[in-house]
């Protein structure tokens, strides 16, 4: 059985280093790997990464690369140099890119975890028409995520309703990083489709990204310790 803990990645939507800092005393041991998106990257640049990592923290880099493949490998050793634990391309970069990722990863350090972003969960069916991708969303996941796999990744980013279905499709112990997290008595916000923990971990998820509904409770320690009781199964 997992540790629950290795299951949890508590997401630093802030824009300050201070702020982050914050959240992660606050969330205290319940919690020891932290998601740094665009935008606390943005703002405080690689220093909060090596806080986190000095600090012993597993850090989910999730800049999301989408470059030609001498850049984004370069981008991967230098996010390796960084300490960090995961980090996202985006795998519509393609094959060539996804796999000069992942070979710069593996050379720089064997444990970190390349994961694939396929099909944003922002993009309907209408959409992707429009960019020129015929058929169904549910489909380009699946194709994009076989391809992420077969150039190296070590899994994807995918909403919970995507992850049954990865799992059924595609053979292998790979990753599946979820967010759109919600305890079951909350209020959605902005997510148009979300899922409890449990429910994620049950349709496959190896992982969770659970943002505002611990960094915005009153006590982010005991929301933390909530989740993790509901997926200590
Ligand atoms: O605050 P919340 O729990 O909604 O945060 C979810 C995190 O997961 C955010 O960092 C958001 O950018 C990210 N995310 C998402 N939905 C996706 C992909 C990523 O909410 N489809």
């Amino acid at each position: 059985m997992y540790d629950p803990r290795q299951r949890l990645i508590v997401a630093l939507d802030v824009s300050s280093a201070a702020a982050a800092q914050k959240i992660v005393a606050a969330v205290g041991d319940s919690a020891s790997c932290y998601k740094v998106g665009m935008q606390l990257y943005t703002a405080e640049g690689p220093g909060i990464v090596r806080d986190l990592v000095a600090s012993g923290r597993r850090v989910f880099l999730d800049l999301k690369y989408h470059d030609i493949p001498n850049t984004v490998a370069a981008a991967v050793r230098e996010a390796a140099g960084l300490g960090v634990s995961m980090l996202t391309v985006h795998a519509s970069g393609g094959g060539k890119m996804m796999r000069a990722a992942t070979e710069a990863a593996r050379k720089s350090n064997a444990a970190l975890m390349v994961l694939a972003v396929t099909v944003l969960t922002s993009l309907d069916d209408n959409d992707l028409d429009k960019l020129g991708v015929h058929g169904r969303v549910k489909d380009q996941v699946l194709r994009l995520a076989a391809l992420a796999l077969a150039d190296g990744c070590q899994g994807v980013v995918a909403s919970a309703q995507e992850a049954s279905e990865l799992r059924s499709e595609l053979d292998g112990d790979f990753a599946i990083v979820t967010p759109g997290i919600r305890l079951a008595s909350m209020d959605p916000g902005d997510q148009a489709r979300v899922v409890t923990p449990a429910e994620a971990i049950a349709a496959g998820a190896s992982h969770i990204v659970v943002g505002r509904p611990i960094t915005g409770a009153a006590d982010p320690a005991s929301e933390a310790r909530a989740i993790l009781g509901q997926i200590s199964f």
